[in-house]
């Protein structure tokens, strides 16, 4: 993984991988030989987001059922003066899977001069796409994109040093909710750790419960989901040598009220045989490859669940609604 991109800088600096010194090419192909040698086979969600993935992900955004992204957005056009007020002026910010940055703007506007930008993402692709434009918009502020993946203690690009202001994370559009709830805590503490002392973090977290309103928005009437979903075994033949054949699976969502969460799967279709690097794997007919997660959280238990990795929460914002809370969270001493 080579990230090289000095068009991205304001000046030259070498270029930056955060998180793990591992390859992620090599962490794919962990992953998923590990992922489909478990007797109920998943495979992680980190995966889903390749350059394709990524550009299917933003069409699912715009969808009529897909109400997370512009319910996040009504909620932080209402609250970014207070959330501005709070850390004042000079900010670093820090966002955690940034993909296209498309709130970002919103958050950046509002701030004082805030001096530096750090988005931090799986997808270098997506670094690359949306990261250089941004830049030409914020001429003032300082950019360092950094691939990187939140599942691990995220390391930060070692110029922030020479920055005085305070640390501000962005990590909005319920990402946090991929995380089963104590490596979600365990990465809202790593965040803690990573921004430091006086730190503030934004975090947008999905609270709806109502599998009405749930499902569709995981299996829209268009089919992109699927098709997002999909491109995972795709992603894999391009990346892996593997010869899923995508016609024989199909894209399928369930809703667990009792964790709760959203589950993604693909089902095999037939009794097959797949090949990956070399390995071969059986299928049964309708036997699912689970690949994603998205918990939704109690309104009530966000506090708590902040407070367990070291962040107070100053303010949480809902829409009408309730289907979504942006919460503004303070590092504790
Ligand atoms: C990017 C993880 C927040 O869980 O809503 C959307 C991903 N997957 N549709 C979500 C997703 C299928 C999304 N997150």
């Amino acid at each position: 993984m080579t990230f090289a991109h000095p068009s991205l800088h304001h000046e030259p600096m070498p270029p930056f991988i955060g998180g793990t010194p591992v390859h992620l090419a090599d962490t794919f192909a962990h992953d998923v030989l590990e992922g489909l040698s478990l007797p109920e086979k998943s495979i992680p969600p980190t995966w889903l987001y390749d350059a394709t993935g990524c550009e299917l992900f933003e069409a699912i955004t715009d969808l009529p059922e897909y109400y997370p992204t512009r319910t996040e957005i009504g909620i932080l056009r209402r609250c970014v003066g207070e959330i501005a007020e709070a850390v004042g002026p000079g900010a670093v910010v820090v966002e955690i899977g940034s993909g296209s940055s498309r709130k970002t703007p919103l958050l950046l506007h509002a701030l004082e001069s805030p001096q530096a930008y750090v988005p931090i993402d799986i997808a270098d692709d997506s670094l690359v796409g949306a990261i250089p434009p941004l830049a030409a918009r914020f001429p003032q502020i300082r950019f360092y994109p950094t691939v990187g993946d939140f599942r691990r203690p995220l390391v930060l690009p070692s110029a922030l040093r020479d920055f005085s202001g305070r640390h501000l994370g962005f990590f909005p559009g319920s990402t946090i909710g991929n995380l089963r709830p104590h490596e979600a805590e365990e990465c809202l503490a790593n965040i803690r750790a990573t921004l430091g002392r006086h730190a503030l973090l934004v975090l947008g977290v999905d609270i709806t419960r109502d599998p009405a309103v749930l499902l569709p928005a995981y299996d829209d009437a268009q089919g992109i989901t699927a098709h997002f979903n999909l491109n995972l075994l795709a992603r894999i033949n391009r990346e892996l040598d593997g010869n899923f054949d995508l016609h024989r699976f199909r894209h399928m969502v369930r809703y667990d009220h009792r964790r709760p969460r959203i589950e993604m799967h693909l089902v095999s279709t037939k009794d097959q045989h797949v090949r990956v690097l070399g390995q071969e794997f059986r299928f049964a007919e309708g036997e699912t490859l689970h690949t994603e997660n998205s918990y939704k959280y109690r309104l009530t238990e966000l506090a708590p669940v902040a407070r367990a990795s070291g962040w107070m929460t100053e303010n949480v914002w809902t829409d009408p609604d309730a289907r979504f809370a942006v919460m503004l969270l303070s590092a504790m001493d």
